[in-house]
Parts: C-alpha cells; sequence; structure tokens
C-alpha cells in the first residue's frame, strides 16, 4: 500500500504556486494510501522568523490543508515541532549525508547567495528532509519541481543507510505532476512564482481578494505575439498562464489554447482571474471558519500523535540498526 508525506513551509504567506504544485496533489491522492500532510515549521526556522508571524502562519498552513480539501480525520495533519522524532532523525541524518552532496544544493546554493551569514541549519536542511520523509516509511513524496534534487538526496541517504545498517528505511518516490510542477512568476517567467519575492504583483496568494487577483493578472506580463498558444520556449509567460488556466479552470492545455483561439490576452485574462476567483472562493471561506478555532487545535494534536506513532517505530529501528543502545 501507499504511504504518503508532504509539507508546506510556514516561512510566507501561501502562493497558487503551492497550491498548484503541491496542495492539489494532496487532496487528490488522500485516497490513495496512507497520509501524513505535515507544517515544517522547523525547516522555516532555518531563516529568521518573528516568532509571532511564524505562529500564525503555521496555523494558516494547517487550517489551508483542511480547507483545500484533505480530510483530517482520515490523514494525519501535524506540525513538524510536535514530533520530536524529526529532529532526532534529522541529526542522525547528518551523520550520513556529505558535506559535497549538501553543498551541491541548488536551493541552498540560492537561498545563501549574496548573504553575509547563513544559518548552519540553512545547510543541513536536506537532511531534516529526508528525515521527514523516511520517519514514514513513504512511498510517494507530491512536490514542486524544485524539490526534485532534495528527494534525489533523501533516497540516497536511505539507500546508504540501508546499505550500511540493513533495510530499515524505504526508498521513496517523488510525485511530480506533468501541468503546474513549476509555477513562474506574473512578472517574470524565468523565476519561480515564490512567496519571497519583493514584487506582490509577481504571486497570487490563497488569501487575495478577487479584486486583487483581478489587478494582479491584469498585469501579468505576456508577449508581443498576441496568440493564446502554449510554448515553454518561444512563449514562456503565456504558457505559465495556460498552465494556471488549465488547473483553475479544470480544462485540458489544448483546451485552453481551443478555448482563446483568436482572441487577444485581454479576455484570456480576464477568464483567467475568473476561474482563479471562483476555485479560491470556497477555500478561503472554510479557511475562515477554522482558522482562529478550537477544531484546528485538536486536529493537530491528533495528527501529533498519530504521527509520532509511526515516527518513532522508524527511529527506533535506525537507532538500533546503528548501534545506539535501546532498550
Ligand atoms: P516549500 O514550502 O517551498 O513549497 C511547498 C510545496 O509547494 C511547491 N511549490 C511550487 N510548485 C510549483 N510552482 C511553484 N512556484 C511552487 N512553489 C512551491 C514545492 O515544490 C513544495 O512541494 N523543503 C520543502 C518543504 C518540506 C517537504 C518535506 C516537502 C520539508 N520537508 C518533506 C515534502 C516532504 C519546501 O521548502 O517546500
Amino acid at each position: 500500500t501507499k504511504r504518503l508525506l508532504s509539507g508546506i513551509k510556514p516561512s510566507g504567506d501561501l502562493n497558487i504556486g503551492g497550491y498548484i504544485g503541491a496542495l492539489r496533489q494532496y487532496v487528490q491522492m488522500q485516497n490513495e494510501g496512507e497520509c501524513y500532510f505535515f507544517v515544517p515549521d522547523l525547516h522555516a526556522i532555518t531563516v529568521p522568523q518573528d516568532p509571532k508571524e511564524l505562529r500564525e502562519r503555521s496555523r494558516q498552513i494547517a487550517a489551508f490543508y483542511i480547507a483545500a480539501g484533505v480530510d483530517p480525520v482520515k490523514n494525519a495533519i501535524f506540525m513538524q515541532s510536535h514530533v520530536s522524532a524529526h529532529a532526532e532523525l534529522g541529526w542522525i541524518m547528518e551523520t550520513q549525508a556529505h558535506f559535497g552532496e549538501l553543498s551541491r544544493m541548488t536551493q541552498f546554493k540560492d537561498k545563501s547567495d549574496g548573504k553575509d551569514t547563513v544559518s548552519s541549519a540553512l545547510f543541513t536542511y536536506p537532511a531534516l528532509m529526508a528525515s521527514d520523509i523516511l520517519l514514514y516509511q513513504t512511498t510517494h513524496v507530491p512536490v514542486g519541481d524544485d524539490q526534485k534534487q532534495h528527494l534525489e538526496l533523501t533516497r540516497d541517504l536511505a539507500t546508504r543507510f540501508n546499505n550500511r545498517f540493513g533495510e530499515v528505511f524505504t526508498v521513496p518516490e517523488p510525485i511530480i505532476q506533468d501541468v503546474g510542477a513549476r509555477v513562474m512568476g506574473l512578472d517574470d517567467p524565468s523565476s519561480k512564482m515564490s512567496k519571497s519575492n519583493p514584487n506582490k504583483s509577481s504571486y497570487v496568494l490563497l488569501l487575495d481578494e478577487p479584486s486583487v487577483i483581478r489587478k494582479k493578472f491584469s498585469r501579468a506580463v505576456t508577449d508581443s505575439d498576441m496568440s493564446v498558444r502554449y510554448d515553454w520556449d518561444a512563449k514562456p509567460a503565456v504558457s505559465n498562464l495556460i498552465e494556471i488556466f488549465s488547473v483553475f479552470g479544470d480544462l485540458s492545455i489544448a483546451d485552453v489554447e481551443k478555448r482563446f483561439e483568436g482572441q487577444g490576452y485581454g479576455a484570456f485574462k480576464k477568464e483567467l482571474a475568473e476561474v482563479v476567483v471562483a476555485k479560491l472562493e470556497p477555500i478561503q471561506q472554510r479557511y475562515n471558519e477554522i482558522i482562529h478555532s478550537e477544531e484546528l487545535d485538536n486536529i493537530l494534536k491528533d495528527g501529533a500523535r498519530r504521527a509520532a506513532e509511526t515516527a518513532d517505530k522508524t527511529l527506533r529501528a535506525a537507532k538500533e540498526a546503528m548501534g545506539l543502545l535501546v532498550f
């Protein structure tokens, strides 16, 4: 049977890139096996966070999982920091990861580029991510394209550990979609849509109001060719918008092209905003109902309890295999 695990860092407000690349997949795949959807708060603190904001965002991410349609009864939804096995196995995985391979992680290079100081945790972050995944004997990890390299490393670490100490970990597979694996910025199709971009018009947030969403799409960059055609090499900005339309409008890429054949970008961008608004409205509504509720606290407490049960077993097996004294 399948075991799924994935999570979204509470390091900024959730944008539609994370929804399209990750959260949407959680909802689609949740009935395919046993699922663990967590909020990687320990990953968020690898860069400085305001304590009050971190606390709020952590709840927000969990509330969005539920609002988007993840069933908290069937699936464990929890905070990473509530299950101490993550940090513990994270240390153990650091002992298995090589300095050289961590140095080659493009996310570390991007995030440390031009900074005077970065935390040592930003560097060892992929070892903690491997621990997140391996603790649950995860078979499938639904992620966006930018996590591919981290998943490759997780597979290498699992295999290395198993070869040295015996079969303790399941070697996981990433699940990366064909459409929407890499949603690009609305201002620049050469950089990923990201919550850390200072230009607010470059992304659409899950909590943006309809008027803001319409404005952002109307400002989205296109090209001078005027045809709604899917071609990443020649028309990256428009191709990016077509993918967003395809996901939010539940249409294939070809159907989106057909629908706007002979029409300019104005009509396309207008309807794009409407399909996004229509999909986000019920999610926002449900989000507002649960964000300050005790129900959410209880879901997280219950989720952590269920997660710890599985995680502690794997942690114990890993310790025992390595020769740490276990009673
Ligand atoms: P994070 O928080 O940066 O992103 C969460 C998920 O959203 C996807 N994503 C995107 N997909 C398409 N287009 C985009 N513009 C876009 N932006 C974000 C990401 O690929 C990711 O799937 N290290 C992880 C969090 C993590 C994790 C894990 C994930 C920690 N431990 C274990 C899976 C399993 C991260 O920083 O994702």
